[in-house]
């Protein structure tokens, strides 16, 4: 099966030529892209692009732009209820707490896992249709062994970036018996859901995790295999972040209080900084500079965060309107920090790119450039989704 998509008025490909200096979005006009069983088999000018006869089928872009779908790299989508009145409430004042987790933890204990396997799909499909073709997904709203191992198993089912996030706060039935409770989490915990995972992961913050406990976490998840990333520095300064350095996280996420030693340490590092606006925007905390870190060198990815807590949006596009308005991004850092960035958070290559033998995660904008997505805050701008060369529904 062929797919040509030409006509395409901009293609961001972030995969610049070797001439293209320091544009990182390797971006073609007037561009064709054909697909192959799933995976890019070239990237030109329309103008270069095979004969129609010579393609299953064709797709006019109309002078539109394609972009690599999002990576979104960070979100918790298997959950049960909501915290609508918890979002209410902060919106007249209330300060967001991490303890707050502990409501979702109830809920998602009570629910079956058909009731959050459907919830879930639905998550996933309202991602597809914002244009959001890879997603990552924590566990963290279980936090017992056989709750743990059942939203990493689900979330399984509809990603290979699985996430144990057992370390996402101590549950209730552990107050006060904190170091208990990540005895149990790197034991029996670890034990159940690594077989599931790819990643670990831990709430580095007060009201959740000391650093000493975060450390323990992540090493045992290493010992077993697993990849670190961390959620450090959302309401406050803390170590989180020169630990993910340390241990060679592939992300470290949230960062919305960073000091200059966390800017040097995550700049000479490998780390990726994965900025979260929909976080600072519903709990009402300041923007972080993103300006500020990529001129000193920080790799940034942009991710939603999607959580019943802190940030209930999935909207990659949502997220890329803030970052340009109040985070200094441009609109190419933003698509390029949506998409390459966030793949390489989660340290893939196949994903984030529009190059040949990338995956053919592709979107069709109703926008002639990908500036409109910022441009057009909260306007459905995605025409088209192609996950692995398949069209996802939607509209052309
Ligand atoms: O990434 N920071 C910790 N975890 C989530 C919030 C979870 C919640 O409030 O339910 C986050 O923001
Ligand atoms: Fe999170």
């Amino acid at each position: 099966m062929t797919l040509l998509i030409t006509n395409i008025g901009e293609l961001t490909t972030n995969a610049p030529s070797a001439d293209a200096s320091d544009d990182r979005t390797g971006t073609l006009h007037e561009a064709a892209v054909l697909v192959e069983g799933g995976r890019i088999a070239w990237v030109g000018s329309a103008a270069d692009a095979p004969d129609a006869s010579a393609v299953d089928e064709i797709v006019d872009a109309a002078g539109r732009a394609v972009i690599p779908g999002f990576v979104d790299s960070h979100s918790h989508l298997v959950f049960g209820g909501d915290r609508a009145v918890e979002f209410e409430e902060r919106m007249a004042g209330r300060k967001y707490a991490a303890g707050g987790i502990r409501s979702t933890v109830a809920a998602t204990r009570a629910a079956t896992d058909d009731e959050l396997r459907r919830r879930l799909r639905g998550f996933i499909d309202e991602m597809r249709a914002q244009g959001t073709t890879t997603v990552e997904i924590k566990s963290g709203y279980g936090l017992s062994v056989a709750d743990e191992e059942r939203l990493v198993r689900l979330a399984a089912e509809v990603t290979p970036e699985v996430t144990f996030l057992g370390a996402h706060v101590v549950p209730a039935e552990y107050a006060d018996r904190a170091e208990e409770y990540v005895d149990l989490v790197v034991g029996p915990m670890l034990d159940a859901c690594a077989p599931h995972a790819r990643w670990v992961d831990v709430f580095c913050e007060t009201g959740a995790f000391t650093v000493a406990q975060s450390r323990r976490v992540l090493e045992a998840g290493v010992a077993r295999g697993l990849a670190p990333r961390v959620h450090a520095s959302q309401l406050g300064p803390g170590e989180g972040i020169a630990l993910a350095v340390e241990l060679g996280a592939a992300s470290v996420d949230h960062g919305t209080y960073l000091t200059e030693a966390d800017v040097t340490a995550l700049a000479a590092s490998d780390t990726v900084l994965t900025l979260l606006p929909g976080v600072e925007f519903s709990t009402r905390q300041p923007y972080p500079d993103a300006r500020r870190l990529i001129d000193a060198g920080v790799t940034v990815a942009l991710a939603c965060d999607t959580n019943p807590g802190s940030s209930f949006t999935s909207s990659m596009p949502f997220c890329i309107a803030i970052a340009v308005r109040d985070m200094g991004m441009t609109p190419a850092e933003a698509v390029w920090a949506a998409t390459a960035g966030g793949a390489r958070a989660l340290r893939r290559d196949d994903v984030g790119v529009i190059a040949p033998g990338a995956r053919a995660d592709l979107v069709l904008l109703d926008a002639p450039t990908r500036i409109h997505l910022a441009y057009r805050p909260g306007v459905p701008l995605v025409a088209q989704v192609w996950k692995d060369g398949v069209a996802a529904g939607i509209r052309l």
